[in-house]
């Protein structure tokens, strides 16, 4: 990679979710989760291709309308990509996707394994490593390869847990590329990684530093990941530098909170669909809204969130008939068995809070189980209280959305073990998200609190969450990516 500012891209981005998915009769609708909110922007502003996973049989129908080659694609939020869709053996997606990175990756990055109980590492989840998440990782490393064939310095941008090991497998292919990887979840402390086996964990970390760069959203992720090299691959480690040696090549580690794209989420919030939700939602509103809006994943810790609400009901009775919590839950991974499960308990508890409660004319709990963007973004604008009690999360970005677009001064309780946290911390009310009773203490405060110091907060978080946007994002990734291939390029001319 040339280091001169004025190398323009083309770029190779590579992801397991995509930004759009192919449905029946040619329906198109945009991929979920914040890695592709993070990646659109970057991908239709930039001559970028992005290479990711086919999700359904539609995806796989449209790669192979097109030869399984690069197509441009325009996604239902706005935008158009070039995108390469890739057609794994569906056995060996269903074990790198249900059985490998979700739970057990996405459970030790988020510390969520109850270890008297889970997991137990047998054969199934050898194999899963084997024949299922390194075999996904071949077939997108095979496809980044090919597209960057032509290219005399290539770049390629890999994104999240899904893909540790294919920067390995592109380095041996093209020791020439300059790869950089974003791990968009918490990096874990040395402790949670030794659930895997040692083989396992090592073929994980190497693939991870065959990358140039290695980018989080917090600092203190990439601190973790420093000392995870430190302690379980015994690396030497720059912690001021942020540098793990590897033999002869520096691997960098960088920290880059993601932002929001202020202005399209306003051009949301502006649009018919969502005037019809609010007419809907103000006719049915008390005097004060809780709203919460996630994926219903563990990590979310959503039962938490409704026995706080249970409680502060019962140590609040005032506030009965004059309070809903609406809680939009997108459901997802539920081929996983946990997941699944997770939705159970979240419905039954729903039911029970709803049962002790509720009248005959007021539901304390609106439970929606549904994906739908300009719904949650109604509520948004309305909401007294954002609840965000995530028990880690590597950023949380309804916790930035949702201040942007608020008309009411609504005050945002936010845990704090959420990325967001290390920027949104000093406006919010914070929360430790194990203990139930502070979250209740924070829902009565939120309530009760003063009109000026809903103002004084609102201004805060607002001001913050339209300070930067995803541009700056990818520049300030660009800006360390140049830099580093020029500090190699220097490195090679002085031994050579
Ligand atoms: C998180 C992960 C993403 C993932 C998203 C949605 O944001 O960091 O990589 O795409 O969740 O999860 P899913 O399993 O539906 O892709």
């Amino acid at each position: 990679m040339s280091p001169t500012p004025a190398r323009e891209l083309p770029l190779v981005l590579v992801s397991n979710r995509g930004p759009v998915i192919f449905e029946a009769e040619g329906r198109v609708v945009r991929g979920s989760g914040g890695l592709v909110t993070a990646l659109t922007g970057l991908a239709s502003h930039r001559e970028v291709i992005w290479i990711a996973s086919a999700m359904n049989e539609h995806d796989a129908a449209k790669s192979e309308e097109h030869g399984g080659r690069p197509f441009a694609v325009r996604s239902p939020a706005g935008g158009e990509y070039m995108v390469r869709l890739v057609v794994s053996d569906p056995e060996a997606y269903d074990r790198f996707y249900n059985v490998f990175a979700n739970p057990l990756l996405w459970f030790i990055q988020h510390y969520l394994w109850d270890l008297s109980n889970a997991p137990d590492i047998r054969r199934e989840e050898i194999e899963a490593f084997e024949f299922g998440y390194n075999a996904v990782n071949e077939d997108l490393a095979r496809a980044v390869v090919e597209e960057i064939a032509q290219d005399p310095d290539p770049v390629v941008m890999v994104h999240d847990y899904h893909l540790y090991t294919l920067p390995g497998l592109v380095r041996r292919a093209r020791p020439d590329a300059f790869l950089q990887h974003f791990v968009h979840i918490p990096w874990t402390q040395s402790d949670a990684w030794r659930v895997l086996p040692a083989n396992i964990r090592e073929d994980i970390y190497s693939g991870l530093l065959a990358n140039d760069i290695v980018g989080f959203h917090t600092r203190s992720y990439r601190r973790n990941f420093l000392q995870c090299c430190s302690d379980l691959l015994d690396l030497e480690v720059d912690y001021e530098r942020g540098v793990v040696l590897c033999e002869d090549r520096e691997v960098w580690v960088r920290s880059y909170p993601l932002p929001i794209d202020a202005d399209s989420a306003r051009a949301v919030a502006a649009s018919a669909r969502v005037a019809e939700f609010e007419r809907d939602l103000l006719q049915r509103r008390r005097d004060f809204l809780i709203l919460r809006v996630d994926r219903a994943d563990l990590s979310k810790n959503v039962l938490r969130g409704f026995s706080a609400f249970d409680l502060f009901l019962e140590q609040h009775p005032e506030f009965i008939e004059r309070v809903t919590f609406v809680s939009q839950l997108m459901p997802s991974r539920t081929d996983v068995p946990e997941y699944a499960e997770y939705l159970q308990r979240i419905e039954a508890l729903v039911a029970v809070v709803n049962h002790r409660h509720g009248t005959p004319d007021w539901m304390p709990i609106q439970l929606k189980l549904r994906d739908d963007l300009e719904e949650a973004v109604a509520a948004y604008k309305h909401y007294d209280v954002l609840l965000v009690n995530a028990m880690f999360d590597g950023m949380n970005l309804v916790a930035k959305e949702g201040p942007l677009v608020n008309e009411r001064d609504g005050v945002s309780i936010l845990s704090e073990n959420t990325g967001a946290h290390e920027e949104l911390g000093e406006f919010a009310l914070s929360v430790n998200p194990f203990d139930i009773q502070e979250l209740a203490d924070s829902i009565h405060a939120a309530l009760t609190m003063s009109a000026a110091e809903r103002a004084r907060r609102m201004r805060g978080l607002k001001a913050i969450v339209t300070q930067r946007d995803p541009g700056n994002w990818v520049d300030d990734q660009l800006a360390d990516m140049r830099e580093k291939a020029g500090a190699d390029e220097r490195q090679a001319t002085a031994s050579s």
